[in-house]
Order: C-alpha cells, then sequence, then structure tokens
C-alpha cells in the first residue's frame, strides 16, 4: 500500500501527539506553540480510536486518571493509547441504541484500591455505563446529581469507600437502577422514603450514618434484600412490610435503634430466609405468626427488651438453622425450643428463664416485669396466618448472602 500524503501528514500528526502526550512535561512548551489550536479537537480521531464513542470518553477517563493520588497496584499505568476496550478495569460492548457502535458499557474497579477525591465528572460523563462496580477503594467525595443521567446504569457498587455527603437521591431518577450498595461508606441523613417505590432488587446501605424511621411504604419494596445494618434507624417496624410477601428474602436491621413491638405481619413473609433485628430496642412478645416462616433459616433478635414465651410453633419451622433470642426478657420455653437449645440452634441466654443455666440475674428480671408493658393489636400475636405444616422439612436451599454484606469485600447476587 502506497501511504497517500494525507496519511502521512495524520501520521506524523499522531506521532507528534502521542510523544507530547508522554512527555507533556517536558516537551509541552516547545511543542505546544508549533501545533496550531486547531488541531486538539482532532486528538481522537488521529488516535485511531475503535469507535468515535470511544474517542469521546477518552478525555474524560485521562483526566480522571490524572485526579488519582494512589494506585498500589499499578492500574492506571495499562490506561494508556486508543486502546480504552483494553483498560485494566474497563469493558466495551454494543450500546442499546447503536448494536454496530462500541462503547464503555462497565467499570469493574473491584479490589483496585485506587484513591482519587471525586469520582465526579468520570462515571456521570461515561453515558452508556451499564454497571459500576468499584468496592473496596478509596474513592472521595459525594455523589454527584449528574449521575442520574446515566440511563442505561444498572448496578451500582460503591461499597466500602470513603464517600460522603448524604444519600445520592438522585439515583432516585436513573430508570434501569436495579442493583444499589453503598455500604460502608460516610454517608449521613436521612435516606429517602422514595427508595421503597423505586424498583430495586437488592439495597445495601448498612455501614453508614443513615437516619431512617422506618415508613409505611416499606413493603412496597420490590427488593430481595434489605440491608440497613449499622446505621441509626428508628421507629418500629412497619405493619405494611408484609405486603413485600413474595419478593423479600433477607432483612438486615441489626445495630440501628428501632423501637416498638414486633408486627404480626412479618409472617406474611413466605420467602424470607434471614430476618436480623439483633441489637436494637425491640419489646413486645414475639408473635407465633413467625411460625409460618418456612424458608426461614436465620432469626436473630438477640439484645433488644422482647419478652413472654417463646413460641414453639417457631421452633418447630424446619429450616430453622439459628435462632438467637439472646439478651432479652423471655421467661418461657416448651418442649420444642429446649430440644433446639440442646442441638445448639436456640439461644436463650441472659434470659428470665430460671431452669435454664446462665440467664440474667433475677433482680433484673423482676424490675422489667414491674413495668406494664403492651403492644398495640396485642391480640394478633397469637394469631398464625397460615396452615402449619404436619411434619414440616426444608425445600430447596439457597446461599445465604446478606451476612457478606456486613464484611467489606463485594457481595455477588
Ligand atoms: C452506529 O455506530 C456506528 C459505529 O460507530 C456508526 O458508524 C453509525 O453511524 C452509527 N449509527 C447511527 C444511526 O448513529
Ligand atoms: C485507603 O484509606 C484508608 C483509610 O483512610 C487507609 O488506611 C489506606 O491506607 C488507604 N489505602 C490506599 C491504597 O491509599
Ligand atoms: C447464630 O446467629 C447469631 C446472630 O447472628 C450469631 O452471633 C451466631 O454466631 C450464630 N450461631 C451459629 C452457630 O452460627
Amino acid at each position: 500500500m502506497v501511504l497517500s500524503k494525507e496519511h502521512l501528514v495524520s501520521f506524523s500528526i499522531t506521532f507528534l501527539l502521542c510523544f507530547n502526550l508522554v512527555n507533556s512535561q517536558i516537551l509541552g512548551p516547545i511543542l505546544s506553540p508549533i501545533l496550531p489550536p486547531i488541531l486538539s479537537p482532532l486528538v481522537p480521531d488521529l488516535l485511531n480510536f475503535l469507535d468515535q464513542r470511544l474517542a469521546i470518553v477518552f478525555p474524560i477517563i485521562q483526566a480522571f486518571k490524572n485526579t488519582i493520588t494512589s494506585d498500589p497496584l499499578g492500574i492506571t499505568l495499562t490506561w494508556v493509547g486508543p486502546n480504552i476496550c483494553n483498560y485494566k478495569g474497563f469493558y466495551c460492548d454494543n450500546p442499546p441504541d447503536n448494536l454496530s457502535a462500541t462503547t464503555v458499557a462497565s467499570i469493574d474497579f473491584n479490589g483496585f484500591q485506587l484513591s482519587a477525591p471525586s469520582l465526579d465528572d468520570f462515571i456521570d460523563q461515561l453515558p452508556d455505563l451499564a454497571l459500576f462496580h468499584a468496592n473496596s477503594n478509596n474513592f472521595s467525595g459525594t455523589i454527584s446529581p449528574k449521575i442520574a443521567s446515566l440511563k442505561y446504569l444498572y448496578e451500582l457498587d460503591l461499597s466500602n469507600n470513603l464517600l460522603s455527603g448524604t444519600f445520592p437521591s438522585s439515583i432516585l431518577n436513573m430508570p434501569t437502577l436495579s442493583f444499589l450498595d453503598i455500604r460502608y461508606n460516610l454517608f449521613t441523613g436521612t435516606v429517602p422514603q422514595q427508595i421503597f417505590i423505586k424498583e430495586l432488587s437488592a439495597i445495601f446501605l448498612n455501614n453508614n450514618n443513615f437516619l431512617l424511621t422506618l415508613p409505611n411504604n416499606i413493603g412496597e419494596t420490590t427488593a430481595s434484600y434489605l440491608t440497613f445494618a449499622n446505621n441509626k434507624f428508628t421507629g418500629s417496624i412497619p405493619s405494611t412490610i408484609g405486603k413485600a410477601s413474595s419478593t423479600l428474602l433477607e432483612v438486615l436491621l441489626l445495630n440501628n435503634q428501632l423501637t416498638g413491638c414486633l408486627p404480626y405481619e412479618i409472617g406474611f413473609l413466605k420467602n424470607l430466609q434471614l430476618f436480623d433485628a439483633g441489637n436494637n430496642l425491640l419489646t413486645g412478645p414475639l408473635p407465633f405468626s413467625l411460625g409460618c416462616l418456612k424458608k426461614v433459616e436465620q432469626l436473630n433478635f438477640a439484645r433488644n427488651m422482647l419478652y413472654g414465651q417463646v413460641p414453639e410453633v417457631v421452633c418447630s419451622l424446619g429450616n430453622l438453622e439459628n435462632l438467637t433470642l439472646s439478651y432479652n426478657y423471655f421467661n418461657r420455653v416448651g418442649p420444642l425450643c429446649r430440644k433446639l437449645i440442646k442441638s445448639g440452634v436456640l439461644d436463650v441466654k441472659k434470659n428470665c428463664i430460671f431452669d435454664l443455666p446462665d440467664q440474667r440475674p433475677m433482680e433484673d428480671c423482676v424490675k422489667f416485669y414491674a413495668v406494664p408493658r403492651t403492644c398495640l393489636g396485642s391480640g394478633s400475636f397469637t394469631v398464625i396466618p397460615c396452615q402449619l405444616p404436619m411434619k414440616p422439612r426444608g425445600g430447596n436451599k439457597r446461599r445465604l448472602l446478606s451476612y457478606s454484606a456486613l464484611e467489606r469485600k463485594r457481595v455477588d447476587l
């Protein structure tokens, strides 16, 4: 092939520009004056990008790269040249609006340990992004409202970073968002109630400083996973939670400041496998309706102020592997529950069951029971809203997932 004059010119300009980019600090001042200013917008074309869309995001990525203050694994050493699809952490695909185009469709920075003061003007400027995963980096700053412009964003995982500010409410306007994981950050302020009317499959908010009085629309959620542990949530668990009966699988409310009595409607959550409300300020008895949670494997209500009897129907649940009720004020357990204590499934230490070992001091129990306590709708506590199987036995077991959200590493659905 004979190179045309045009080719040669273009080639030498490309070379000059590449050289200039690499050595901008040394040669920049010398070369810049001899390059006509009109050429700078042509940089992407000259670098031979696979697609115009990649040319457009090239300067965005390079600008972000320049803000990175720590890259102990040398990730950004691969972020050079026009071949963005080969950069570590970047993945290309055909965008839905033009299947013959190629674009940056997903970013997976999980575990890269990058530090940058902000993600602003980076992710919000990658218009075709469908996935952004950045678990375990040191990204700080706040989340810009501009993120709402990402019309294909489906999974957003910013977990285990140093992000701050208020809940990124702009995500509520993202039509395609399904997976939201912002746990282990420094977010503060309230969580908007609208989160429960957004069609999400998973909401991981644990280990922040979020405030929320659990709203009545909690049961509108389409999510299977709600992990709200280790925040400052208050209020009682709304009875409307029962509306999420077909979708909710795992609920983590531990280590908050929830008050009130457990609603009988928790028993409607027929697919529930994990419910953990340990270490809150809950009171009242355990509703018998919990005996309807046929798939439940883990129930934790430790370190609350629950009292009364441990319902035998709960102890006869066929899939139950761990029922933790320690540090409450329960005072009675029947024979089925005693079996579970023996087999190590039920933990009732530090309660008020005096024929069992390791209970509270008698005077603590006397003091507790001297105060009159009632729950609204207390008549419902012995209602069992389901048919109990004659001989309960488990179905197909699924791997429980939410407890891994209490560690910093990434969670795979
Ligand atoms: C689709 O993308 C290809 C490759 O970038 C481009 O050549 C074409 O013009 C685009 N089509 C439309 C309708 O934008
Ligand atoms: C990330 O931040 C944490 C806490 O500020 C610090 O201990 C750690 O060294 C940082 N890691 C990197 C790679 O900068
Ligand atoms: C049961 O669950 C409690 C609360 O989550 C936990 O502390 C305990 O280690 C678990 N017990 C077993 C045997 O897994």
